[in-house]
């Protein structure tokens, strides 16, 4: 059920997207199986812009496998949409990335998007973000003494056993967190030397948040009291 849902969303995330699509137009597409939906739908519109920048090695292949030209975003200088999942989100656009490892190229692309709408079945809406244990990419290294500064700010990190980023780094999953304010916790892991960035999506929130539950369509945009 949950897999009809990120289809219904995906469609949506393309139907919001496609009257402003031109010959000319990059746009930013994020990882995981419901950005994966998301590509499915554009390649059908693909004709419709000029190609995507990936946040992971898995999304380009996905989309040079519909023959959807794959950018470098160095080469980008405009990217007006930025396509994501999520694997939990609040109606304030809070987010947190990562379940996928590819949360710091998902946060570089989000930067640098005009509008990130972020896509999900309606199971990832949460009253507060924490249940999902958050990832942070680390330099290895630094994974003991980035491990020992978690403990101290109350996180109980789990060192995520075989995976390596695309950028070469390993992950900490942090559980039992206590999210009530995601803009300054995200600061502050952030802070912390060797760590290179956390899932936490609330300096900069997705802009439009689109759920799908029960077929229906639901949005909610960063900033609007909900
Ligand atoms: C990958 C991500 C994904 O957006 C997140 O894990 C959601 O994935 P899915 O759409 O498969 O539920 O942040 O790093």
């Amino acid at each position: 059920m949950q897999t009809e849902q990120k289809q219904i969303i995906a469609k949506a995330a393309l139907d919001y997207i496609r009257p402003h699509l031109n010959k000319n137009m990059v746009i930013g597409v994020g990882t995981g199986s419901t950005a994966n939906c998301f590509i499915d739908q554009l390649a059908s519109a693909k004709h419709l812009f000029d190609g995507a920048v990936a946040s992971s090695e898995a999304t380009a292949e996905r989309l040079q496998k519909y023959g959807i030209p794959v950018y470098d975003l160095n080469s980008v200088n405009h990217l007006p949409f930025y396509i994501d999942g999520a694997d939990e989100a609040t109606e304030h656009c809070h987010l947190i990335k990562g379940g996928g490892a590819a949360l710091t190229r998902e946060k570089i692309v989000a930067a640098v998007a005009d509008k990130f709408i972020c896509i999900a079945d309606g199971s990832k809406l949460v009253k507060r973000l924490g249940t999902f244990p958050l990832p942070v990419e680390v330099i290895p290294m630094a994974r003991s003494y980035v491990a020992r500064e978690l403990v101290k700010i109350g996180a109980s990190p789990e060192y995520r056993q075989g995976v390596i980023t695309d950028n070469g780094n390993i992950i900490l999953d942090l559980w039992h967190l206590d999210i009530t304010d995601p803009v300054n916790l995200e600061e502050k892991i952030n802070q912390i030397t060797g760590v290179v960035t956390n899932g936490l999506f609330a300096c900069r929130p997705a802009d439009l948040l689109m759920l799908s539950d029960d077929n229906q369509v639901k949005s909610y945009h960063a900033g609007q009291v909900c």
